[in-house]
């Protein structure tokens, strides 16, 4: 057989080369992350990427879809999703429609023929990503799946064996090529066992200061580095304090910088801060447990 496109690109891809590719789209991995993710695609293995809130892992599955050329897929999770949601539902209006139309002259047996084929199915992204056709993968992003219950991971877990969704009206659908998972979870609840083995598994934090300051530097336009040297500083010194709960991530400190840029302040005193607390606490608790005159140094 033929190799194909992607195929050669990934015999040919390096370590070297993908955090090229991240970095072409000011994604700066962390020398872990990017093993795991090269080892994922080599491998062809899902991706558990598990972290605090605010520290890429969402971002890492866009920037690589964008990077690759390929579409992104997203199942977003949340409580209560079931697996119908995740495969797909029929267009009931559409299908509604059709049988007015047909009424008349069809048979129920024509009609219903009719109105089960794949003309009347709304794909949901794991169907998507099964019947996606195309030179590469797609990358199929299950967002944090810690916040679907266990029943909802074990369905996902099925899917992961097998790559593929079977509409009883229609028939069986397998992908051709086994799409690029990424699963990310924030750790709201523990994930399971059967999850974790069937994946590669990094664990992100919030970054050293050097590659915080360069991510910063690369995501708010016209930054000073001087200032976001001190933001960075200060960020870390939030997220030190025993006290404060919802710690400020990456996200956190690219929205105060550029708070701090749109209100003009070239340097961070006790005002500035204080002129920008709404981008770095999002509880009141956390705002009453530091000092913030501890944070500026002054
Ligand atoms: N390693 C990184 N390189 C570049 N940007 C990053 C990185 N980590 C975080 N970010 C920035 O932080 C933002 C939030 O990241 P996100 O992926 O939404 O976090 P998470 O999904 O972990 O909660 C991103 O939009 C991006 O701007
Ligand atoms: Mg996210």
């Amino acid at each position: 057989m033929m190799e194909g496109e992607w195929e050669s690109f990934l015999r040919q891809l390096t370590p070297e080369k993908l955090e090229e590719l991240l970095r072409s789209r000011d994604y700066i991995p962390s020398r872990d992350l990017l093993m795991a993710l090269y080892l994922a695609l080599k491998l062809g293995k899902p991706l558990l990427v598990e972290g605090e809130p605010g520290n890429g892992k969402t971002e890492l599955a866009k920037v690589l879809a964008e990077a690759l050329g390929t579409e992104l897929i997203r199942l977003q999770c949340y409580e209560g999703i079931d697996a119908s949601q995740a495969l797909y539902d029929w267009n009931y209006p559409k299908q509604l429609l059709a049988i007015r139309m047909l009424e008349r002259s069809g048979d129920v047996e024509s009609i219903e023929r009719e109105i089960y084929s794949e003309k009347y199915l709304v794909k949901g992204p794991l169907l998507r990503a099964v019947t996606h056709r195309g030179p590469k993968p797609p990358v199929l992003l299950i967002d944090e799946i810690d916040r679907a219950d266990e029943e909802f991971e074990a369905f996902l877990l099925e899917f992961l064996a097998e790559f593929q969704v079977t509409v009883p009206e229609i028939g069986t659908f397998r992908a051709e090529r086994r799409p690029i998972v990424v699963i990310t979870s924030n750790r709201t609840r523990e994930v399971g066992e059967g999850l974790r083995r069937r994946c590669l598994y990094v664990y992100v934090t919030y970054p050293p200061k050097e590659r915080e300051v360069e991510i910063v530097m690369r995501r708010v336009r016209g930054a000073e580095r001087r200032l976001v040297e001190k933001a960075v500083d200060v960020v870390a010194r939030i997220r030190a304090s025993q006290e404060v709960l919802k710690k400020p991530g990456v996200s956190e400190t690219i929205d105060w910088v550029q708070g701090l840029q749109a209100l003009g302040y070239r340097d961070i005193d006790r005002r500035a801060l204080e002129d920008t607390l709404s981008c770095l606490f999002k509880a009141r608790e956390d705002l009453e447990a530091v000092s913030l005159d501890d944070l500026v140094g002054g």
